[in-house]
């Protein structure tokens, strides 16, 4: 979703600027804009619509400036415009914002303070920056005072980075629930929606929390509350390599990120194994969860997928129900809960905006809860009372893959810890190191039958308007997550049902011809998946089947190596993350951007 990037103190602004802006890319946005400055009312304001080098073009020659903020924009209010995109200026010319969230309250303002103001565009953004606006040339406060009682005046989420045009040296930052990070450079200084954008500048982080206030200049920062008291905090050094956010020799991201699978799963052993085969846990989240009575997971999108599909085997290994939840939902209709819950925050990003809303109920609650992420410092990671880190490297492409494995893996290497400490027979005797090695072994092997996988997505997919994945068990859970990446990246409609659930209605749709691709890796369940695939077929369906090789038959398209019953959902999902890359890559699409989505999910 919109990202920032700001930096006061250095010549090369313009370029730190773009760099960044590129680098925030992947979180998904529709318009473009810097502000750069050089002096006193000497700046530059350029904005385009589409990507960042639709910007770049724009800006053709050379501009230079030593501060400034730039934006891309993922639009809410209003339409993706050259008008609507940010960085907004007050009416006066004087003030420049840019600004991600949603002002709630931006009807009232502007009645109450704006009525005689007149907006080039269609933005919530815009009324803030006519408010700080109003409250300097108005009410004659400082730009500092008006910023601070602006905020008190907004409800909703917002980072926000602004600039005053008679002041180049001054950066005024501040956050409520979006995210927003500081970046200390030498003699100069930064701002920024994540630390990626930065990294190449450095690697010297500062935190900013909800409702405080950063005044930012190249060689100084207050860090202050929104009513004005001063903080204190130190910086911290982010772990991020460089290397790690390159594609490599691959073409898009989300094929590097399907190669990476093996290694993830690898690492995560690494980093919560000993020598011996024992997983190693945090004691306090073990006991925090060996309290419980009932594990909430909550989640949305593929995560929420990956919870599902760690449902039940969680539940074996360790004997405590746990329910998966849709975050949006759950967030406004708590469920009664049980006596003893423990929640888990399921996020690859860590800022999805609706487990936060359901985080800062459940911190009200007093209910301890951890937040599996790949982000460290992330801001449901810094939220919640324990954090377990995915380490699957940044995942850049929108649609998440590594991500997906990486969630499904560390639950397990939880649920072994958590199953072995309650003496479980099945957690005790489960050999989890080996089996993990067997299933990285299998996602490399998927993933070297590639070429198969495209030929057959060109055959069913090529001209298909849907599409269906069928499944029983955990195939059902990776079907849903199955047809997720379909649809995102291809925007061919696909839907994941429960085999056993056509023929109560979802058989409607199925005309000649329409793909239906049938997942099969558990054996007591396959003669049933096997029926219905029949009964699609009969009707006309054009059948796909992904089988493992103890399921399989010999007419089935793609048949992958066998795992640990418990593991399967890390490998069946591989090949449908093929198939869904190859959709999309035979309808000339952008596979890592695709429309209307946004990586980083930072508002309800
Ligand atoms: O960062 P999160 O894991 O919390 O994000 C949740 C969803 O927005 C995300 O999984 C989304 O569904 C992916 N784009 C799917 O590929």
């Amino acid at each position: 979703m919109c990202g920032i990037v700001g930096v006061v103190g250095n010549k090369n602004t313009t370029d730190i600027l773009l760099q960044g802006l590129e680098k925030l890319e992947y979180r998904g946005y529709d318009s473009a804009g810097i502000y750069v400055t050089s002096g006193v009312n000497r700046f530059k304001l350029i904005k385009a619509v589409g990507r960042i080098s639709d910007l770049r073009a724009k800006i053709g020659i050379d501009i230079s400036g030593s501060a400034g903020i730039g934006h891309t924009r993922w639009a809410t209010h209003g339409k993706p415009t050259v008008d609507n995109a940010h960085p907004h200026l007050s009416q006066s010319g004087r003030f420049v914002l840019v600004h991600n969230g949603v002002i709630e309250n931006f009807v009232a303002l502007r009645e109450k303070y704006l009525a005689d103001v007149k907006l080039a565009g269609e933005t919530d953004t815009e009324i803030a920056v006519n408010l700080i606006a109003k409250l300097v040339e108005r009410d004659n406060l400082s730009t500092q005072e008006a910023f601070q009682k602006a905020l008190s005046l907004i409800s909703g989420s917002f980072a926000f980075a602004l600039m005053d045009t008679t002041d180049m040296g001054t950066i005024y930052v501040a956050k409520r629930k979006s995210p927003l990070l500081i970046g200390l450079g030498e003699d100069y200084n930064m701002v920024c929606s994540d630390a990626m954008a930065m990294i190449r500048e450095t690697n010297q982080f500062l935190e900013i929390h909800d409702d405080e206030m950063v005044i930012l200049r190249k060689d100084e920062l207050k860090i202050l509350t929104i009513t004005g008291a001063e903080v204190v905090r130190k910086p911290f050094t982010a772990e991020l390599d460089l290397s790690d956010i390159g594609k490599g020799t691959f073409p898009f991201y989300m094929l590097k990120e399907i190669n990476d699978q093996p290694t993830v799963i690898r690492t995560l052993l690494q980093k919560y194994t000993n020598g011996t085969g024992e997983m190693m846990i945090d004691e306090a989240i073990l006991a925090d969860i060996l309290a419980s009575d009932q594990l909430y997971v909550v989640a949305a999108g593929t995560s929420e997928n990956a919870g599902w599909a760690s449902k039940q085997t969680f539940e074996q290994l360790t004997g405590i129900p746990v329910s998966v939840h849709t975050a949006s939902e759950f967030a406004y209709n708590f469920p009664i809960l049980s006596k003893k819950p423990f929640f888990i925050y399921l996020t690859q990003s860590g800022e999805t905006a609706d487990l936060r809303q359901v985080l800062v109920e459940t911190n009200r609650l007093g209910l301890n809860a951890l937040t599996i992420t790949n982000v460290p410092g992330s801001t449901l990671s810094r939220e919640a009372a324990h954090t377990l880190l995915l380490h699957a490297g940044p995942e850049i492409a929108v649609a998440s893959t590594k991500a997906y494995t990486a969630q499904v893996a560390m639950m397990l290497i939880l649920a072994k810890a958590i199953g072995v400490k309650l003496s479980n027979p099945q957690a005790v005797t489960l050999d989890l190191v080996r089996e993990l090695g067997i299933a990285a072994t299998a996602i490399a092997a998927i993933v070297d039958m590639k070429e198969v996988i495209d030929d057959l997505t060109y055959q069913y997919t090529e001209d298909t308007r849907n599409c269906f994945y069928i499944g029983r068990g955990s195939d059902y859970h990776v079907a849903k997550e199955a047809s997720l990446k379909m649809k995102e990246i291809s925007y061919i409609q696909c839907e994941g049902f429960a085999a056993g659930e056509l023929k109560h209605g979802t058989i409607a749709l199925i005309e000649e011809g329409t793909p239906v691709i049938a997942l099969i890796s558990d054996l007591r369940l396959a003669p049933h998946t096997r029926g219905n695939l029949m009964e699609v077929y009969s009707r006309g369906a054009n059948t796909l089947v992904i089988a493992t090789e103890a399921c399989a038959i010999d007419e089935d398209e793609i048949v992958i190596p066998n795992v640990h019953p418990l593991l399967t959902p890390l490998v069946t999902v591989i090949p449908t993350q093929l198939l869904a890359y190859y959709a999309s890559l035979h309808r000339g699409l952008d596979v890592d951007k695709p429309r209307n989505l946004a990586k980083s999910v930072t508002v309800e």
